[in-house]
This record gives C-alpha cells, structure tokens and sequence, in this order.
C-alpha cells in the first residue's frame, strides 16, 4: 500500500477514535499509551539532542497485531511528552508486513532509526531486512532501505536490531532463530550503519552451555552495566519451570564478558527481569550522567490482551514507567526513574495494624509497604497481593478463561513500593530486587484494602498526570 493511502488511513482511525479512547476512565495518568490501536514494544529509546525519545510499535488501525507503523514521544525530563509525528509506515515493499523493532542512535547529529523490514508470502513464509531510516530536517524520516538482507542459516524471524557505538565501530545485536528451530542473538559490526559484517552467535539456545532455551529470541539489548556487559532478550518458547517462565513469553538478562571481535560471550544464567502478568520486549539507553534506563511494554502477546476491557474504546496497552537499572552483586535492580518523584504531591505516612489501615485512593499513586509480616492488599477489586511470610502471591482471575492465576515470588520481604496507574500495577520488590508488572481493571477510583494482624508501615503519595504536548 502506498504511504498516502497508510497515512490517510491512520488519520482516520486517529481522528474518529481519539476522543472515545482519551475518555476511557482506564486511560492512564502518567504512563505512555496510543492514541488509538494496538502498542507494542518500545522502540528507538534514546536521549538525542537534550530530549528523550521513545517510538514504539504501534497498529493505528485496530487493536490487533499487524502491519506495525513506529508511533513516536519526545520528553526533556520523562515527565511531560510531546507526540511526534508518526516516524515510520509500512509502505515499502521490503517492510510490507510491519516496520518491526528496532532501536536508534544518533550518526553524525541525525537521529537514526535501525529497524527490522517484515515480509510475509502468501504461502506462509516469511523474510526479514534490517533498514534505516534517518531524520531529516522537518523532523520526518527519510528511508534509506534494507541495510542488511536475512543471513544465510536462519530462517525468516531474524529481528529487533539494537545498536551501539564503540571506538570507530557499530556494533549491531539481532534477535534470530536458525534453521533447527533455536533461538539466537547474532553479532554485526559495521563502520556506517550501512555495511555490516557478521561476526558470530553470541548466546542462544544450545550454546554457551545453556542447553535447549526457546525457539526465537526477540528484541536483544546489550550494554555496559558497573565493568560488567549485560544481554537482556525475550527467549520465545520455555517451558514454565515451577514460579518461573509463566508467561507466554519471557523477558530477562544474561550477566556476561562480550569479547566482540571474537565474538563471544561467556555469560551466567538466565534472570527473568520481571514476575508478573505483564511485562515484554524492554530496551534501555544511557542517559547523560550515564544512568542506564530502562522502558518496557505492559504487556503480553497472548490471547488474554484482546480482552481488555480498553479495546472497547479502541485502544490496547501501554508502556511501563521508565525505571533505572543498576548491578548489585550479579544482579539487575530496577527502581523507578528517580524524575517520578516530581510526579508526587503531599505524603500520607501511617502505622499500625494492616486490618486498621485507610483506605487510600491509588487511582494515581505511590504506596510504599514496610513489614516483613503476613499481609493482604486488594488494590481494587482486580488484583492481590498477598505476602505470607515466606512468599509475595500476585493473583487475579483470567479475563479470557475466567481462571485464577498466580505469579509469586519467594524471599525475605522488607518493602515494597507499588506505582499505581489507572490500569497497572508496578510492585517493586525491597528496592528493585524483583519487579511485578501487571495491567489491572479495578473498580474506579481504585480503593486500597489492607488485611492483616501485624504492624505495617505505610505510606501513600497521589500522582499528577504526566501532560502530553
Ligand atoms: C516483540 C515483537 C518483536 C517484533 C515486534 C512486532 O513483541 O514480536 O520481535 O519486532 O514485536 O510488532
């Protein structure tokens, strides 16, 4: 389909549906969410020229996946954004299917974008091409096309190209699956984004001692984290393993040495980054003082996203806050980006027994629990968190099959600091140590009930809405 003819369509779906979406009660204050349509995974995450941008993959013509446009959001401070003329349409013949994730670096004082062209065949066959796209001086991206055709071995999921600069080189991880069926991330070098040499597997299933690990690994990142290289990537296809790989699909990270001439990349064992219902396909860029942020989607590809009660009004999924990430002893920390303090007003502090606490409106809000004792927290009639001494339940029933489900995690609980929105939860666990992700439907305004005989500490901030320019 011609550009005209996508955008024209875009347009309309935008301006018939806007309305209806930004009046839905679970709009979100302060978290990112389209217009209208279907958002996926962030993309292009980077602070380019004094402003952060994120794009993301967007469907604005239905809430289903499909051919994916780049939707895209700039913020000087990550608390106010600006929406950006859309970036990328699926106009070109090596992208027809979907300009699928991909990230963006800035080259020669343009903002480039590096993405994944999706093709698909009438007889169910696929290929991929890695293109580029660059800024041009109206804030629109020019295409400059395939820069990188699917490498021989691997079959048409070759995706999510991230890139980095180190010395004189590019440096670009791919997300594959090969010709047996197992997931891979692959390692390309280049001097100008346009001329890339393959230089190895770097991690996969059936490599560097991990043994079977998925069939498709998604939206790789790699990057510098306290002298220690860190890969986070979606591996498709593990099989649940007691309290972990209970989603569709995973999101996590290997803690590793990337030796990138030589293309290898010793590294630990897989750490899922997240353990609740929502949560995929994160990416991260470094900000100025050399902070590692990290955004990811809230949500999940799998049957259950369609009934959302949002997709009555046309819309489907957001982004997660912005969170930044450090290395403690091996191990990813996620804390909330510390900009969304400014998002805070006045705060409430109590103390006493949990079967004693107000009742707080965490519509909007932050609540931070301190106890190591047995409580319960509804948060509005959706969702649970229980902890029990030994561990933390996350439990809501399926909206698809009606089933009650659980996510847990087991430790020793000090506190936690849950970011309420309208329609999420985001339960960071003693100070980052573990993150529970989840959409939720509360009934609105979301009222918080403790039960419980123990001492709780507790303390409540209200959240201004993060504007949209
Ligand atoms: C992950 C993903 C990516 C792909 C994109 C398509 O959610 O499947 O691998 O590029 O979404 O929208």
């Amino acid at each position: 389909m011609t550009e005209t003819s996508l955008l024209k369509q875009a347009l309309r779906s935008v301006v018939s549906g806007q309305v209806k979406a930004a009046a839905d009660p679970y709009r979100p204050g302060w978290h990112l969410a389209p217009p209208v349509g279907l958002l996926n995974d962030p993309n292009g995450f980077i602070l380019h020229k004094g402003r952060y941008h994120v794009f993301y993959q967007w469907n604005p013509l239905a809430c289903a996946h499909g051919a994916k446009f780049w939707g895209h959001w700039s913020s000087a401070d990550l608390l106010s954004w600006r929406n950006e003329p859309l970036a990328l349409v699926p106009s070109e013949a090596y992208e027809s299917h979907g300009c699928y994730s991909g990230s963006a670096v800035t080259d020669h004082g343009h903002l480039t974008l590096i993405y994944t062209g999706n093709v698909k065949y009438a007889d169910g066959s696929r290929t991929a091409f890695q293109c580029l796209a660059r800024e041009n001086a109206n804030g629109e991206f020019d295409k400059t096309g395939p820069v990188l055709d699917l490498p021989e071995g691997y079959t048409g999921h070759v995706r999510d190209p991230k890139v980095w600069r180190k010395g004189y080189h590019w440096y670009m991880v791919l997300g594959a699956q090969d010709l047996s069926l197992q997931g891979k991330v692959l390692l390309f070098r280049s001097a100008d984004l346009l001329n890339w040499d393959f230089l190895g597997e770097i991690a996969g299933s059936n490599l560097n001692g991990l043994g079977e690990f998925g069939y498709m690994w998604e939206c790789p990142d790699m990057f510098r984290l306290a002298d220690h290289d860190v890969l986070i990537c979606c591996p498709q296809g593990l099989p649940a393993e007691n309290d972990r790989y209970l989603n569709t699909f995973q999101s996590g990270y290997f803690v590793g040495h990337l030796d990138a001439e030589k293309a290898k990349f010793p590294h630990g064992d897989f750490t899922e980054l997240d353990l609740g219902f929502e949560f995929y396909a994160p990416q991260t860029t470094q900000t100025d003082e050399g902070r590692r942020l990290l955004i990811g989607w809230m949500g999940i590809p799998d049957g259950d996203e369609f009934y959302q009660p949002t997709v009555e009004n046309g819309w489907l999924h957001t982004l997660t806050c912005p969170r930044e990430l450090t290395l403690e002893a091996g191990k990813i920390i996620q804390r909330p980006a510390r900009e969304l303090q400014q998002l805070r007003g006045d705060v409430q502090e109590w103390q006493g027994l949990a079967d004693d606490a107000p009742v707080w409106d965490v519509t909007k809000a932050e609540v931070e629990i301190e106890t190591g004792q047995a409580f319960s927290a509804d948060f509005g009639g959706d969702l649970l968190l229980r902890w029990d001494g030994e561990c933390l339940h996350l439990t809501r029933k399926n909206r698809r099959t009606g089933l009650p489900e659980e996510r847990v995690w087991r430790g020793l609980l000090r506190k936690l600091t849950v970011l309420c929105d309208s329609s999420s939860l985001e339960i960071f666990i003693n100070d980052g140590e573990a993150v529970m992700t989840s959409r939720y439907f509360p009934v609105l305004p979301a009222l918080l009930n403790f039960t419980g005989h123990h001492p709780i500490t507790l303390r409540h901030w209200l959240l201004a809405d993060c504007v949209l320019e």
